[in-house]
């Protein structure tokens, strides 16, 4: 059994199924590989949406920069998890008045202003409080290359101010006595594996902060690129190769900082998945098996309530299998379908996919499963045992479930 095998085997013994399993090692040497790649440029924003874990949260407080909420929510969870709010931004199209009075009142670093209504909402709230909130503009490209999975821009979309609105909409942001506009942001696209529409993606943010800045006299202490990196959920997908990213776009990253207005910009890359996706895997386990009108169904103790994107209702329109193997191996192959336990039809982690002959109690690991897995499920439907979560650093491992999960009565 490889190293991997056993320590979610061990995960899979101490802590049941269905589980979150998470190894940091995994991270750190995706860590590595990002300040490698592209370390000399940017700084590092963790986008919490992607996996709220405090324990993970916690974890990653002396790994990363700056990290993203997007709801106040999120900024508790941080805050409780050891994140001081000055390294917080808060962007999200829909703040209430109440999210952004916290945030301000919590000493959030810079809100991310996604509209005029949020800026004079926080003009306000910070006016009342007798102090200046930092904030940065998020701009929406009208162009998104292709190769994104999804767009936030380019189209008509919730989320930022689309440039062609910036010559009227940004004089009245920047007029706001209480407001200090310190940058710009742009998030426009996401899961992409392909280096060039990365690299596209990036020239255009770069035009699109030149020619902003410039119009209105900005020089930015901070610009956010969205990252858009995506990771190798299926079988036959490339992964990203991110010295093609580096080597694509090096010298007009290099040209760009070399510009007086940007001498003294921190340029911050955001991102979630890329950090965390291929570090996580879900566990769930064979409850039992049925031969159904030629098919083999095999019934797990997590489906589509653990993890909604694995069963393809999270963004995919066409369902494709997330890559997954049976722990511990096996020899030989068998197409079988992998449900839940819900009843319902659409609780399927996989079609037709190819494992080793499985058996009840047998578990299954599902891969890419660190970003938008648990925080992105339905977890309450049919009021199943919510999944645990497990930090694996070397050879430790620690419970760092939520509250809300429940250990399940052990077998009799
Ligand atoms: C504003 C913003 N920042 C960051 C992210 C993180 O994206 P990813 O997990 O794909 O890196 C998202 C994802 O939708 C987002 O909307």
């Amino acid at each position: 059994m490889d190293e991997l095998d056993a320590h979610l085997t061990e995960a899979a013994r101490t802590f049941g199924t269905p589980s979150y399993v998470y190894l940091t090692d995994a991270i750190d040497q995706r860590l590595a590989e990002i300040r490698a790649a592209l370390g000399p440029w940017f700084a590092l924003s963790y986008a919490m949406k992607c996996n709220p874990n405090p324990g993970l949260l916690n974890w990653l407080a002396d790994r990363v920069d700056f990290l993203d909420v997007s709801s106040i929510g999120e900024l508790r969870l941080a805050r409780q998890a050891g994140w001081d709010p000055a390294r917080a931004s808060f962007t999200g199209p829909g703040k209430r008045d109440t999210e952004i009075a916290e945030a301000i009142e919590s000493g959030i670093g810079e809100l991310i202003v996604e509209n005029l209504r949020e800026a004079i909402v926080a003009n306000r709230i910070a006016g009342d409080a007798g102090r200046a909130q930092d904030v940065l503009i998020r701009l929406a490209p009208s162009h998104v290359p292709k190769g994104f999975g999804d767009h936030m821009a380019g189209r008509p979309s919730p989320f930022g101010i689309d440039i062609e609105d910036a010559p009227d909409q940004l004089p009245e942001i920047l007029a706001l006595p209480h407001l200090t506009v310190v940058g710009l942001h742009i998030y426009s696209g996401t899961q992409c594996l392909k280096p060039e529409a990365i690299c596209e993606n990036y020239r255009i943010f770069m035009s699109v902060f030149r020619d902003i800045c410039e119009a209105h006299d900005i020089t930015p202490q901070k610009l956010v690129f969205g990252s858009g990196l995506g990771i190798p959920y299926h079988a036959g997908d490339t992964p990203l190769d991110l010295t093609a990213v580096a080597d694509g776009i090096r010298a007009e990253l290099q040209a760009f900082c070399a510009e007086p207005r940007f001498a003294g910009t921190r340029l911050i890359l955001e991102l979630g998945r890329y950090l965390i996706g291929e570090a996580g895997y879900f566990l769930t386990s064979v409850v039992g098996i049925k031969e159904s009108r030629g098919q083999r169904i095999v019934i797990c103790d997590g489906g589509m309530n653990n993890h909604l994107p694995a069963s393809g209702h999270f963004g995919m329109v066409i369902h494709r299998n997330y890559r997954m193997h049976r722990v511990g191996g096996g020899t030989g192959e068998q197409k079988v379908n992998l449900v839940g336990p819900l009843c319902t039809s659409i609780d399927r982690l996989a079609n037709a996919v190819a494992l080793p002959p499985l058996a009840e109690g047998d578990v299954v690991a599902v891969h890419c499963s660190g970003a938008y897995g648990l925080t992105a499920s339905p977890i309450h439907f049919i009021s199943h045992a919510h999944p645990r979560e497990v930090l694996i650093e070397g050879q430790s491992l620690t419970d760092i479930s939520r509250d809300g999960s429940m250990k399940l009565p052990p077998a009799p």
